[in-house]
This record gives C-alpha cells, sequence and structure tokens, in this order.
C-alpha cells in the first residue's frame, strides 16, 4: 500500500529525516511514535507532498509518488489528518466537509451521510462556524474532511492531542472501526501509548530522524516501547 525507502529531509542544514524505510499495509494501523521534535510531522508532510525530500522513494498502491503535488496524492486517496486540526474556522461544519469532496472529486453524497453518522455531534452542529467547535469536536470535523474523500490510505497526526479522554475513547473506536472494514491503510502518528497501542498491528519508533525500531503492535509492550516515549 505505502511504502517508503531511504526517505531523507532537510530543513536548511538539518538533517531532519535520516533514512526512513516502512512500509503500512492495507488493512492495518501502522504506528508512528516518538518525543516531541522527533520528525514525525516532518514525514507526514513529505508524504503528503507538502515538504519536499531530498533522496528517497515514496510508492503507493505501486506508482512512485515521491514528487507528485499535494493535491494529486489526495485525489489518488491519500488524506492528511493535521496536527491541530487546521479546519475553516469561518466555514460552516457542512462546508469543510463539502469543500474537501469538491477538492478531491468526490461526486458520491453517500460518504458526506455515512461521515455524519460516524459523528452525529457534527450533524447536530452542520450549520455551525467550524471555529465554535470544541476541540474535540474539530477533531473529529478533521477526521470526517478526511473520511469524506474515501481515503485508500488515512494519515493522522496526533489525534489525540489536547482532547479529553472521553472524545478520545470514541476516536479511538471510529479507528478500530476503519481498520475493521480493512478498505483502508491507516497511518497513525502518536505520543499517547495506550492510544496507539490499543489499535496498531505494526509500530515504527522514530528517533531524531530515524527508525529506531518496529515491530508488531502486540509486541509493543515487551519491547519496551514506552520507555522510548518517556522524557
Ligand atoms: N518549518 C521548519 N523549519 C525548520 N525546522 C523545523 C520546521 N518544522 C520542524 N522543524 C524541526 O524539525 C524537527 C522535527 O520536527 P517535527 O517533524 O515537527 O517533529 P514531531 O512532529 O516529531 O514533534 C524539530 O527539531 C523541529 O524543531
Ligand atoms: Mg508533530
Amino acid at each position: 500500500m505505502l511504502r517508503i525507502e531511504g526517505l531523507n529531509q532537510y530543513y536548511g542544514g538539518s538533517h531532519t529525516l535520516r533514512n526512513v524505510s516502512f512500509e503500512a499495509p492495507m488493512g492495518a494501523v501502522t504506528t508512528v511514535l516518538g518525543r516531541n521534535g522527533m520528525g514525525k510531522t516532518t514525514l507526514l508532510k513529505c508524504l503528503m507532498g507538502l515538504l519536499p525530500v531530498e533522496s528517497g522513494r515514496i510508492e503507493f498502491e505501486g506508482r512512485d509518488i515521491t514528487h507528485l503535488k499535494p493535491h494529486q496524492r489526495a485525489r489518488m486517496g491519500i488524506a492528511l489528518v493535521p496536527q491541530g486540526r487546521e479546519i475553516f474556522a469561518r466555514l460552516s461544519v457542512d462546508d469543510n466537509l463539502r469543500i474537501a469532496m469538491a477538492a478531491t472529486g468526490q461526486t458520491d453524497r453517500s460518504v458526506l451521510e455515512s461521515s455524519y453518522e460516524t459523528f452525529p455531534i457534527l450533524k447536530q452542529f452542520a450549520r455551525r462556524r467550524g471555529g465554535d467547535l470544541s476541540g474535540g469536536q474539530q477533531q473529529q470535523l478533521a477526521i470526517a474532511r478526511a473520511l469524506v474523500t474515501k481515503p485508500r490510505l488515512l494519515i493522522l497526526d496526533e489525534p489525540t492531542e489536547g482532547i479529553q479522554p472521553n472524545i478520545i475513547q470514541y476516536i479511538e473506536a471510529v479507528i478500530a472501526k476503519l481498520a475493521a472494514d480493512r478498505t483502508m491503510a491507516i497511518l497513525l502518528v502518536e505520543q499517547y501509548y495506550d492510544f496507539a497501542r490499543t489499535l496498531a498491528d505494526r509500530y515504527v519508533v522514530l528517533q531524531r530522524g530515524e527508525v529506531l525500531r518496529t515491530g508488531e503492535g502486540q509486541h509493543m509492550d515487551q519491547d519496551g516501547v514506552r520507555g522510548l516515549l518517556s522524557v
């Protein structure tokens, strides 16, 4: 599904991603873990085409996408739920979703309805401005905005950050259900160990831009992954 090979990225002189390689298979949750500043968001921006890479290769469904533009990747079925959510604050919930559909050429109206079924609070607040939602509601909107594009690769950057526990549980259940449907690959970046461990089929630990360890989700405890995340 997604294959990353020998990715290198620099911010000016600082070498931020170092030879990063791993795969995120279809129908599975691959979690990328690492402390603050380890390069997780940078990696996701490279995957989405928001940052150029210096070298290496990104393959999606067998196609080399390393140099494609973000909108081309979005139309191919890659959706990013960015850190900080980045919803359109002045647009209604409904318009936030419709813009994402329009931008990716999605004409299947049923995806809008099914996203509202997944997140009933969004249906209730469909006419409310995005900026007037709580943080947890905005996170649900950001996920719904990705889902209405019918992604085959869903990328989430710290979806639990700054969200209250009951909404975290809800988001966990939604991701678990998406994974169980086996219609997409899910790449989940997290610092919240328990959330990631519950969902992960595979894990990747990033440290200073390098892949430090990889393994199976069910081995995260015995592999000592929690300890790699504590400061
Ligand atoms: N736009 C930028 N310009 C220069 N350095 C950056 C920029 N964005 C992030 N960095 C640096 O790159 C490193 C990785 O950042 P980031 O990918 O955001 O890490 P993470 O998401 O794991 O917290 C950090 O040292 C950060 O300070
Ligand atoms: Mg980050």
